[in-house]
């Protein structure tokens, strides 16, 4: 049976803007109109920017609870330490996959060497929500070297894809979702195509950040920093644009279809949960970062 190739249903633009403590974001979810694509909440391009010595900026000590953030570096190296005692580094092309559940409080910085010498910075942060069943989960890390983020190339090498999560031309993602969610980095050459399954109860987009894309049947062009949300199908089909060469995030995923409020760091079902969230922030019941002691 040949799958049904998913269409474009619209397009949505993000631009370049400054955020909070000086970050450069492109953010194409949420946006005016789209507050979220369920279960994904945020998607954030962080840069690319190049930092002077001195001047990288990162997210001090703050909270989350009730989803997931998912970090996925490109160039750059960051740093994070949270109230569970976690702390690691990440480097081009490693995922940090961390699931907030009931609460945690973490800081997300550039690496010292970052702040010292500079250097350019590029990545991702992306929102995913938690059903109400597992808000109050206990929180997890999935931390995965580019090394172990399994890729594959189509047979005539046009069409390039890092698995983060999912399955895609025959390899299946390292990392573990708590509901079924489809996280790819795809990157096409010219004359590049590739087909990826996604199932039909999935919501799925296309973000493209480098170059432009072919994305449908007959295809529709999609340009660096706009999102395409695609229509009903089993599949989506990926080929090379205009220009040849483009990179996307293929995201997707099975909505919980709740009632979703947020309030800052914050995700719940309910505005008396956000409530109770800022509560058990403000009294200490998601815990604080310990000093560091060398
Ligand atoms: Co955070």
């Amino acid at each position: 049976m040949t799958p049904q190739i998913r269409p474009v249903d619209h397009l949505v633009t993000a631009h370049r803007q400054s955020e909070g403590g000086g970050f450069i974001v492109r953010r194409p979810l949420p946006v005016a109109g789209l507050e979220m694509v369920d279960p994904f909440l945020l998607i954030d391009e962080l840069g690319p920017i190049d930092y002077a010595p001195g001047q990288a900026v990162g997210a001090p000590d703050h909270p989350h609870r009730g989803f997931e953030t998912v970090s996925y570096i490109l160039e750059g190296e960051t740093e994070h330490a949270d109230s569970s005692g976690h702390r690691g580094s990440l480097g081009a092309g490693d995922v940090q996959w961390m699931t907030a559940g009931a609460g945690i409080v973490h800081a997300e910085m550039p690496s010292r060497r970052m702040q010292e010498r500079g250097g350019r910075m590029h990545g991702f942060q992306i929102w995913v929500n938690l059903p109400a069943r597992l808000k109050m989960t206990e929180p997890r890390y999935q931390d995965v070297p580019a090394a172990q983020i399994p890729q594959a190339t189509t047979a005539d090498g046009k069409a390039h894809v890092r698995v983060v999560a999912g399955e895609a031309l025959g390899v299946r993602a390292a990392i573990a979702t708590h509901t079924p969610i489809i996280f790819q980095d795809w990157e096409l050459q010219p004359d590049g195509d590739a087909t990826v399954a996604v199932p039909r109860d999935h919501n799925a987009v296309v973000f493209v950040f480098e170059g432009n894309l072919l994305v449908g049947e007959p295809g529709q062009v999609v340009r660096e920093g706009q999102m395409a949300i695609l229509g009903a199908g089993d599949a989506v089909r990926l080929r090379s644009g205009p220009d040849g060469h483009g990179r996307a995030l293929l995201l997707a995923g099975q909505p919980h279809n709740e009632p979703m409020t947020r309030y800052g760091p914050f995700v719940m079902n309910t505005q008396q949960e956000i409530v109770q969230a800022f509560r058990d922030y403000q009294t200490g019941r998601m815990g604080a970062i310990a000093a560091k002691r060398d």
